[in-house]
């Protein structure tokens, strides 16, 4: 899964992400980290001056600093040394448009979750990245940690037994009170028009959905059960706060914990995975240690970067064991994979793709389906739904 060392770096643009943003910087930390892309173009924000102010700051030519993203796509194209690739981290609503766009335009996608707001638009754009053969990767950032490497080997190993139970929870306390009426980056996601058909569901429930699909990839979803709350009344019809009930293919149950409202708590992101001989459990919180509790013995905290590990959870790592690495080494573990997907596409590598895993377009698409499925069940009030 490692990326092609000694290439150019990929041209690279992004739509949002600007000064004071949530997600930008990290975006940036981890694409530019060991030269795999260059920031060379943007349109940083939703406000031309601010955006351009900040691109100057970032050093990029002021020329290159576009109004909006419709701009940045033609003047790139118009040039010798144009994008080749994109990162979207603008509020969801503007998703499907954006990413559409690039991929018309021949551009490599990273675009944040949730990916869109159907499943009609995300398989939309699952087609068109397949028509003109670009990739789309999604940031589910907390899939390129080692220790979820780790538990999705000792899943395929045996060494939990049967799954029986999927447990996760990403249940943070900072929305408690309708602190939206103070901040613009909060008020975009209890709106449906900006954040979609949920609030908690997509923006927090989703993350630990994809990290349960990577370390248990043959569960598959047979009917869900959900309810969701609005704890602060103003946010109605958006939840922030949900429960669902997941009964897979195969007999295994799963539930979902998500929150805005966990009062006292910080992310509280936990996957805990219960076999019929032994259970793991990963923390957000605690990233460098995985949980594995075999019943009847004391439980062991597996670390990151130790020879005892299989080497799936050893090959994105870059320090040694003892330091703890973070959602830093996390997000560039997973630029790192979208670099090399892109490269291999670029020169026609399907061995090179066949062997990269990486949260690309059908994560996005399952992201959305999921949250699609939960708001029909919460919605018809809180019944089972078969999955489609
Ligand atoms: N992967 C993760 O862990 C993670 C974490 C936080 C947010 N997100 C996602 O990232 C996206 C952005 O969230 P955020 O918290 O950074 O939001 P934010 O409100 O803090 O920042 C949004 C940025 O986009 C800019 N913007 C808005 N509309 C634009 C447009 N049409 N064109 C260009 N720029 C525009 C704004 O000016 C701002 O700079 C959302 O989809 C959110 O769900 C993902």
């Amino acid at each position: 899964m490692s990326e092609t060392r000694g290439a150019r770096p990929i041209r690279w643009a992004m739509v949002g992400g600007g000064r004071g943003s949530q997600i930008g910087y990290i975006h940036r930390s981890a694409a530019l980290r060991d030269r795999r892309f260059d920031l060379v173009a943007g349109a940083f924000d939703i406000d031309h001056a601010r955006g351009a102010s900040f691109g100057a700051e970032l050093g990029l030519d002021p020329a290159r600093c576009y109004p909006d993203f419709a701009a940045l796509f033609a003047g790139e194209a118009a040039r010798a040394d144009g994008i080749e690739a994109v990162s979207v981290a603008t509020p969801n609503s503007t998703h499907f448009a954006i990413c559409r766009a690039a991929l018309e335009h021949g551009l490599h996608v990273v675009c944040e979750k949730p990916l869109c707001f159907t499943v009609a638009e995300a398989e939309a754009l699952q087609r068109l990245a397949a028509e003109r053969g670009r990739v789309l990767g999604v940031t589910y950032g907390y899939s390129g940690y080692g220790t979820i490497e780790q538990a999705r080997a000792m899943v395929a190993a045996g060494e939990l037994g049967e799954i029986r139970l999927v447990n996760l929870q990403f249940a943070h306390g900072f929305h408690s009170t309708a602190v939206e009426a103070d901040n613009p980056a909060i008020r975009w996601r209890v709106d449906p028009r900006f954040a979609g058909p949920s609030y908690v569901l997509g923006d927090l429930a989703t993350h630990p959905l994809y990290l349960s699909e990577v370390i248990c990839p043959e569960l598959k979803i047979r009917r869900l059960l959900c309810a969701r709350q609005s704890f602060v009344k103003s946010r109605a019809p958006l939840e922030d706060n949900a429960v669902t009930l997941m009964e897979y293919e195969g007999g295994a149950f799963g539930t979902v914990w998500t929150s805005a409202v966990n009062a006292g708590a910080i992310h509280s992101q936990k996957v805990r995975i219960v076999g019929s001989r032994a259970s793991l459990e990963w923390w957000d919180e605690r990233p460098n240690q995985l949980s594995f509790e075999v019943q009847g013995e004391p439980a062991r905290a597996l670390e990151r970067g130790m020879s005892y590990l299989h080497p799936e959870a050893l090959a994105g790592d870059h320090i040694s064991v003892g330091h703890p690495e973070g959602l830093f080494e996390s997000w560039s573990v997973l630029y790192g994979r979208f670099a090399a997907a892109m490269r291999a596409t670029d020169r026609g590598d399907a061995a090179a793709l066949a062997g990269l895993r990486y949260p690309d377009v059908a994560a996005g698409v399952a992201g959305v389906r999921w949250v699609e499925n939960c708001v029909r069940s919460a919605d018809a009030g809180g019944v089972w739904v078969d999955y489609r």
